[in-house]
């Protein structure tokens, strides 16, 4: 199936249950619609536009979507429809605590049932921080209204001293200099004014990017819409572009179940491998599948990673920013690299199959075609073994190539805050062979699963010049990072993965090629060492976190609520 049937008003809209009822709700409905101004013709017969928006002040990538919802309202009034603004959870990246990750559920559980209790007949989601989009999607994906998602956008380019510079990737990169005393205090101080230019979303390959290129993939945003600038004109037109397209959407009852589909989950598989993208993609887009009802796994995205080179010269991975992608064509142009690799008849929000939106590459430095890949290394790889039975994943293309291949002698840390003490003691026990693991850092554990994975390298490692080593966790890192870090161990630690009775001075083995983590004990000690193992006592009680780790999934699959996940039917709401 390629495009839609254009169908009209073929069917009822949900909006009508409450809008046109002959009864004393729908009297009330009408009553409390005027109450704030409008006029009955103004929202009866209209297909209702719910805006979900994330804006906060203190969601400093989302600073300008009051603006940009306005925006949206007004397209949507101009082609017809009748705009509801409704604010969704903000997840700002930056001061979210303990993780941003911890939330993601939970937004996309409010999405849906802001969606399903209210009289909307589609929405328009508007995010683009890294949890926000995955979330807000895993919501509208569960209530299976048209949706269209809207990308805040990425940041201006930065320069310092001559190089581009972006947000996330330097400030680690920077960090490491101060600390290796290679820069001062007083240039630190000046960095802070940099790499964070303008508004809109991390400009890197980090989580924002990939996750808002990927909902481009599957089909839910607007061709070329994600490397549209926030700071940009035309950043204002795609949210006008938006706003008519939602309401075409909801006449033509475009559905998300007839967009969300396995090849569309292929397609943007295949699109996270090229774009290079952050791992945390691993995560979200099997919760996402897990949503469609699309059966998704840790090794289907390894068997599409070997198939496809990194194809996009962006950091971390490569060299540039995503203002740079823009300019070279964006997604419609890297797909056409890719286009033999992609079902083109996967439908997308326009109602049109992408095969009617594939565009040239306009600089090949930033797009590379396919025999000339920014990376001979793939974005991702899973690995197995006796050290994750379920799965990890590294980021070989972000990764020493010589690491890659290690035998080395754990350093275990119980707690980041234990990592934290110790890491920079000039005492402490470590070289440039020791492999860093940091353990009771996953979904249950942390709780959460913050970004930790990317474990500090010691001071005095640094000092001589060290970069990298290898480190593993149960946590995740942040797309905007580097280094060989085996992430998403599963089963984590806090729930008896063997992550868990790993001791200081055991021998590892990484072995990336073959896809094998392995811890070096015999079978008799590794199974004294599960039958030894307790499990760790939470704080948790009560509230949010405690429903949270009752209830979380691991790494393979998704990290969704267990109640959430699936795509059974649920009612529609009664009104009485
Ligand atoms: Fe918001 Fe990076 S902190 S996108």
């Amino acid at each position: 199936m390629a495009e839609t049937k254009k169908s009209q008003q073929s069917k009822p809209q949900r909006s009508a249950r409450w809008f046109e009822a002959d009864d004393m709700r729908g009297f009330a409905h009408r009553q409390r619609m005027q109450q704030i101004g409008w006029r009955r013709e103004d929202f009866i017969g209209k297909p209702v536009i719910a805006i979900v928006n994330t804006w906060s002040e203190i969601s400093t990538c989302h600073s300008h979507l009051r603006e940009r919802a306005a925006v949206i309202s007004q397209a949507i009034l101009a082609a017809g429809g009748f705009p509801l603004e409704i604010p969704a959870l903000s997840l700002g990246e930056i001061f979210v605590k303990p993780t941003t990750m911890l939330y993601r559920n939970l937004l996309a559980m409010e999405t849906e049932e802001l969606v399903r209790s209210h009289p909307v007949d589609g929405a328009v989601l508007l995010g683009g921080c890294d949890k926000t989009t995955p979330g807000l999607l895993m919501g509208g994906l569960s209530v299976d209204s048209p949706v269209i998602f809207c990308p805040a956008g990425p940041m201006l380019n930065d320069r310092y001293q001559g190089q581009k510079v972006g947000a996330g990737t330097h400030t680690k990169k920077y960090w490491d200099e101060y600390q290796a005393g290679r820069i001062d205090i007083n240039e630190l101080t000046t960095l802070e004014q940099r790499m964070t230019r303008s508004i809109g979303t991390c400009n890197t390959m980090g989580t924002a990017s990939t996750m808002t290129t990927i909902v481009e993939a599957l089909g839910f945003a607007l061709p070329g819409s994600t490397v549209i600038p926030a700071a940009d004109a035309a950043h204002i037109r795609m949210c006008r572009d938006v706003g008519s397209r939602i309401v075409k959407a909801v006449q033509e009852d475009l559905r998300p179940s007839l967009i969300a589909t396995r090849s569309a989950f292929d397609n943007a598989a295949r699109v996270f491998m090229a774009i290079g993208g952050s791992t945390n993609a691993a995560i979200h887009l099997l919760a996402l599948a897990g949503r469609a009802g699309v059966s998704y796994s840790l090794t289907d995205l390894d068997k599409i990673a070997r198939e496809t080179p990194v194809l996009l010269n962006l950091f971390p991975a490569g060299e540039h920013l995503m203002e740079d992608f823009f300019y070279a064509g964006g997604l419609p142009a890297l797909l056409s690299q890719i286009s033999d690799q992609i079902d083109l008849n996967a439908l997308t929000i326009t109602g049109n199959s992408w095969q009617h939106h594939l565009a040239d590459v306009a600089d090949h430095n930033i797009i590379h075609s396919p025999s000339l890949p920014v990376s001979q290394q793939p974005a991702l790889a899973v690995l197995y073994g006796n050290l994750a039975p379920n799965g990890a994943v590294i980021k070989p293309s972000a990764a020493d190539a010589a690491l890659l291949t290690h035998r080395g002698r754990a350093l275990v840390f119980d707690s980041y805050a234990a990592l934290k003490a110790q890491i920079n003691d000039p005492e402490l026990d470590v070289d440039e062979q020791t492999i860093l693991v940091l353990r009771g850092a996953g979904p249950v554990g942390a709780p959460g699963m913050p970004e930790w994975g990317n474990l500090p390298i010691p001071k005095k490692l640094l000092e001589k010049g060290v970069r990298d080593l290898v480190r593993l966790s149960d946590a995740r890192m942040s797309g905007t990072h580097y280094g060989t870090c085996v992430l998403h161990i599963a089963p984590e630690s806090a729930v008896g993965g063997p992550l868990a009775w790993v001791k200081t001075g055991d021998e590892i083995l990484l072995d990336v090629p073959n896809r094998k983590l392995e811890l070096l004990i015999s079978d008799d000690e590794f199974a004294q060492r599960r039958d030894d193992w307790q499990a760790p006592k939470q704080p948790y009680s009560r509230g949010y976190t405690a429903l949270y780790q009752q209830h979380v999934g691991q790494a393979d699959t998704g990290c969704d609520f267990d109640f959430l996940a699936g795509n059974a039917i649920t009612p529609e709401p009664v009104i009485y």
